[in-house]
């Protein structure tokens, strides 16, 4: 078969079963999982995957699973374990007898979306791990990735913001772990670098408007702090 047609090919009843009952697992998996990471972290990556993997024409099954499975064992959660999330996945996929070349490529998914590995160039690189990465950043900005932020900053006890402690954008991994600055720092650490960091037209596009998002409210954030709007 031509291979240009297999990506445009949508997904036939079995691979939509595979689906539902992938969704059904990770739901189950995430009850009691933390806010930032929580199942409708899961959801919304989801469907903005699935809609950028239309639009991009990548293979929509992998997408599906990839997206659902992204987030299903945290490496800070496991003690820095970066192996549990793809050994879980391929478990997990297996037994639902998806071909071990999908299993393959969704597990290497899995394993390179991190935002926390940007400095090194991934030694895997595919259409939808790129998807997938678009819309899991994707989720750290706009209406959303606000919510997100001051959610965690409230989490970790850290003030909204303090005109004293400037944002350190040059930090190192450990230094961005490790931080204490108000929430507000986070916006220029991480949040307003995201735009350039799509990887596909459709997040690009997506990604600006979320962006100018971020901007009007911090705008509007420091007109209210010295109660001039
Ligand atoms: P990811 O799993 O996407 O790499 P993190 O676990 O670092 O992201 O963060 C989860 C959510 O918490 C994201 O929306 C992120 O923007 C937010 N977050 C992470 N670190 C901070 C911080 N220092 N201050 C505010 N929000 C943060
Ligand atoms: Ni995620």
């Amino acid at each position: 078969m031509n291979p240009k047609l297999i990506n445009i090919i949508p997904m036939d009843l079995k691979e939509q079963q595979i689906v539902d009952q992938t969704r059904n697992f990770v739901e189950k998996q995430l009850v009691d999982a933390e806010g930032g990471h929580d199942w409708w972290h899961i959801y919304r990556v989801w469907k903005t995957a699935v809609r950028i993997g239309k639009e991009e024409k990548a293979d929509l099954f992998v997408i599906n699973l990839a997206a659902l499975l992204h987030d299903i064992a945290d490496a800070k959660f496991h003690n820095g374990n970066e192996e549990i999330g793809p050994q879980r996945a391929t478990e997990f996929l297996t037994s639902l007898s998806v071909n071990a070349m999908t299993v393959e490529h969704i597990t290497q998914i899995i394993r390179y979306v991190s935002f926390k590995n940007r400095h090194e160039q991934p030694p895997f690189v595919s259409k939808e791990l790129q998807i997938i990465q678009d819309a899991d950043r994707l989720d750290a900005i706009g209406a959303i990735g606000v919510a997100r932020a001051f959610n965690y900053g409230g989490f970790k006890g850290r003030s909204l913001y303090d005109p004293s402690i400037p944002p350190n954008p040059e930090q190192s991994k450990a230094e961005y772990k490790a931080t204490q600055a108000p929430t507000i720092n986070h916006f220029y650490e991480k949040l307003l670098l995201l735009k350039d960091m799509m990887n596909t037209p459709t997040g690009k596009r997506m990604a600006e408007e979320r962006h100018r998002f971020m901007e009007s409210f911090l705008q509007q954030f420091y007109g209210e702090w010295e109660g001039k709007r």
